[in-house]
């Protein structure tokens, strides 16, 4: 069984068992201490469980039929609850390191609603992508990737979240999201403690799904970028699920400077001038290519952050009495 069915007059989780929200850790000083991240937490209204009672098992009826003479007979089975299924996902999600501040981000908060039809197509069009990500994705047939471009505050790590969260939660992955600086950081961490590249990396080869963010910043060490390759290289030969979000341009080709009288190219359009594949180099892009669908929002798309700024009333300063 691949997704959970709860009861869906819960008003707090509204039926998913389940309700993610953020975390913040303080670990000792040393200026990486805090960690924020978003977890799950299986909702009270799973607690006890109201299949078994919080048993985690359950009494199922088998018929089997050993023999022709004796016929089929009927056997009571111990089989796991969902419950134990629910437990384990909600487990894994805090493991995968999606930011807290996306503990709220699915694909039921994503508005595909810009301020006019192009916007609007494009948040569709993105959304539909991820969200056929998340859907399609199973152990035994993982889904084609995406890559996502657009500008600052466009909703691309909301969509790396809610797809990871589906993934997760509702369909069992194991999952992992690492923003591409901070890659960067285990990988130097990493070879400053005598390890291989493919020992730094192992957690991140083997999940189900993963997520790399901003994808093209900064620019990796020889050693970083080689390690950058092997995670790509060997994610792409065993045919897993890669999501990436990226600032730079999905243009194979800068557009030419020169164009023509009343066209606009899409590159002048988007006004981000930088590829991608001249950040990441040949050998990386191309997988993309393989593994993933490319999906650009258009330049102009608001940045959310901004827009959410705008909404709210001016606050007024008040000057303390003299
Ligand atoms: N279409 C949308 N619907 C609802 N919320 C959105 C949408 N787009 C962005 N947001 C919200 O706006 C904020 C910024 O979005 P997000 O972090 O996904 O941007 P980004 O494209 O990753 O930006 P950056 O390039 O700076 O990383 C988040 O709180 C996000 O949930
Ligand atoms: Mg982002
Ligand atoms: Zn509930
Ligand atoms: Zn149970």
């Amino acid at each position: 069984m691949e997704a959970l069915v709860t009861p869906s007059s819960c008003l707090e989780c509204r039926g998913d068992g389940y309700r993610v929200e953020a975390e913040v850790q303080v670990g000792p000083g040393d200026g990486e201490g805090r960690r924020a991240r978003a977890v799950a937490r299986v909702c009270r209204c799973r607690e006890p469980c109201p299949h078994c009672g919080g048993r985690g098992f359950l009494y199922t009826s088998r018929q089997v039929e050993f023999s022709k003479k004796v016929g089929p007979k009927q056997y009571e089975a111990l089989a796991p609850c969902v419950c134990r299924l629910l437990a384990q996902r909600v487990s894994t999600f805090a493991q995968a390191g999606i930011p807290a501040h996306h503990a709220t981000s699915s694909f039921t908060t994503f508005r595909a609603k810009g301020d006019d039809q192009e916007k609007t197509a494009a948040l569709e069009q993105a959304l539909g992508v991820a969200r056929s990500v998340a859907q399609e994705w199973r152990r035994d047939r993982p889904a084609r990737g995406f890559v996502i471009s657009g500008r600052v505050g466009s909703g691309k790590t909301h969509l790396l979240s809610a797809t990871l969260r589906h993934v997760v939660l509702e369909r069992g992955a194991s999952a992992q999201y690492r923003e591409i600086s901070l890659l960067y950081a285990d990988i130097r961490r990493g070879f400053n403690a005598g390890k291989s590249g493919g020992e730094i990396i192992s957690r991140l080869v083997d999940a189900d799904v993963l997520a790399i963010d901003e994808l093209g910043r900064g620019r990796g060490s020889p050693f970083e970028m080689e390690t950058l390759d092997e995670l790509i290289a060997r994610r792409y030969n065993s045919g897993l699920t890669t999501i990436v979000a990226t600032n730079f341009s999905l243009e194979r080709e800068r557009a030419p400077s020169h164009a023509p009288r009343g066209f606009q190219a899409p590159e002048q359009a988007l006004d981000r001038e930088e590829l991608l594949v001249e950040r990441i180099g040949e050998r990386i892009y191309s997988r993309l290519c393989e593994m993933c669908d490319f999906v650009s929002l258009p330049g102009r798309t608001d940045d959310f952050r901004r827009t959410k700024q705008d909404g709210r009333p001016t606050r007024r300063l008040v000057r303390p009495a003299q």
